[in-house]
């Protein structure tokens, strides 16, 4: 008797909650994810070279033709845009090199990764949006991963050396096992962010027409083999999403009396004495703080003083380039075309390749891969923009975004979830069997109780009769043991 009610009051408790769907109680499509960045790896170097490795991938998963980067198209602050899909000015870390006006003061590439200020302007990165919701995150040399935001970081990360050597193969895949044993088995982290320097450095110093870019790009190639055979070394494929990115280009630059080339100071009308502040001898772009009263001076001298070189004040930046709306921006920017450096007082650039370019130029853009178990195969998609990557890695986490530029519809179609037959079939059927087993369950407790019922009106009445007890009693243990 106290069985049965037991059996009642589960049921009726149960019931309605075997009916829901399975997403409310456990979310099974929370995967981890690794996000790799190859600093400069064009979307067309696998173009030269074979890249078997790249291939499968794309036979695997998803690949887009390119992706657009934002502008400035430079190292720390695209990868910044890739980190927290905001344009550079709406996350502020608008170049690589932090900088005083007043002091005049600027620390380089490597050392500004060190600048918290300089990072934390008011935008928290992937790393903390998926720690604030419960997740724990990893970064091995990702741009922006020595540096707190609001106080906090990666739960776990590596920042390189100050001289490190950025090409070597045999770090690069001691690197690779490190994520994929130590932080994602052993530690069971949810995100990470892995970075290369490469083929930045050699597109660089030899250019992206070289034979030694080709090389690098087949050392690219066998490391994404080599990451994809330590995932499934270490039982992560079935639940390991993996992006693989880059922050811009690169493009040939031309020099060595074959152009004219971009010298601020040749240019009549032009002086450095007008100036408090400059940003130049830093590749294809410039910004300059006028003295008071001389920005007319100073913009008038430079705009049309060269075929290449593009000249702006700061309020009529073309908005598409988002790169405008910033107390950092200085007054007027500058940038050239594709094949053009912007030098100072004399030429003092010397590498055979650069980015930072105009992101319409298709040299800037970078290649994008993703495979894993959220992904679709042998698909490839539209192009897109890189800040629509942090809303796609915020889904795949299934973590709240930060308010940000980008849009999860830029890149859903590479979601297995956005074929429509298999989402809605999955869950109603898993809907479905459960509404049944509730009815089930419904028709066989009232059939209990009906016979309950009944065989108490039986008892009673055969109690009075005084006969057939024993099967009686039967007929309740199998009630209770239902
Ligand atoms: C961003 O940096 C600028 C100085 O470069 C500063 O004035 C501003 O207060 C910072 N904003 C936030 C939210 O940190
Ligand atoms: C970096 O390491 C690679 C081999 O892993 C070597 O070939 C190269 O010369 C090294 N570069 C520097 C600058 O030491
Ligand atoms: C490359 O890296 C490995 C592992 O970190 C190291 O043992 C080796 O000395 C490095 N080689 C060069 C040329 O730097
Ligand atoms: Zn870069």
């Amino acid at each position: 008797m106290v069985l049965l009610w037991t059996v009642c009051v589960c049921l009726c408790v149960f019931a309605p909650s075997l009916a829901m769907p399975v997403s409310r109680r456990h979310n099974p499509s929370r995967s981890k994810v690794l996000l790799v960045s190859f600093d400069g790896f064009r979307w067309d170097y696998d173009r030269d070279v074979d890249t078997p490795h790249l291939d499968a991938m794309a036979r695997d998963g998803v690949k887009a033709p390119y992706v657009t980067p934002a502008f400035f198209t430079m190292t720390s602050p695209t990868h910044f845009t890739i980190l927290t899909g905001k344009y550079i000015e709406n996350h502020g870390v608008i170049h690589n090199m932090w900088f005083n006006t007043i002091t005049s003061e600027k620390k380089p590439y490597y050392q500004t990764q060190f600048v918290n200020d300089w990072w934390d302007n008011g935008t928290v990165p992937i790393w903390i949006s998926a720690q604030r919701q419960g997740l724990t995150t990893g970064s091995l040399h990702f741009p922006g991963t020595a540096s707190t935001y609001q106080g906090e970081s990666a739960e776990v990360s590596e920042v390189e050396p100050r001289f490190y050597n950025y090409s070597n193969e045999t770090a690069w895949r001691n690197n690779v096992d490190k994520v994929m044993g130590d932080w994602f088995r052993e530690k069971d982290l949810d995100f990470v962010s892995l970075y290369f320097g490469e083929p930045d450095s050699t597109g660089h110093k030899y250019g992206p027409d070289s034979p030694q870019r080709r090389e690098m790009v087949k050392q690219v190639d066998r490391t994404v083999g080599y990451l994809r055979s330590s995932a499934e070394r270490n039982g992560l494929t079935n639940h390991l999403n993996i992006i693989i990115t880059a922050d811009h280009g690169m493009t040939t630059i031309f020099r060595n009396g074959l152009v004219e080339e971009i010298t601020l100071s040749k240019i009549k009308g032009f002086s450095f004495q007008d100036l408090v502040f400059h940003l130049v001898d830093y590749g294809p772009t410039g910004m300059l703080l006028p003295k008071e009263g001389r920005l007319e001076k100073v913009y008038n001298a430079l705009k049309g003083a060269h075929p290449h070189l593009h000249v702006y004040k700061k309020e009529e930046m073309p908005s598409r380039l988002h790169f405008k709306n910033n107390d950092r921006i200085l007054p007027i920017i500058l940038w050239s075309d594709p094949g053009y450096v912007i030098n100072g007082y004399f030429p003092v650039q010397v590498n055979k390749g650069e980015h930072g370019f105009d992101n319409e130029n298709m040299d800037m853009k970078p290649f994008f891969r993703a495979v894993g178990p959220a992904f679709r195969k042998n698909l490839e998609v539209e192009p897109f923009e890189t800040v629509n990557i942090y809303p796609l890695m915020c889904h795949l986490l299934d973590i709240t975004p930060e308010p940000n530029d980008g849009h999860l519809d830029a890149t859903r179609a590479m979601l297995i979830s956005s074929v429509p037959e298999d989402k809605n079939s999955v869950r109603d059927v898993h809907t479905g069997v459960f509404i049944g087993l509730a009815a089930v369950a419904g028709v066989i407790f009232s059939t209990f109780v009906f016979i309950f019922i009944s065989n108490v009106i039986k008892r009673r009445r055969s109690e009075q009769r005084n006969d057939n007890k024993g099967k009686t009693e039967e007929c309740q243990t199998k009630e209770a043991s239902f």
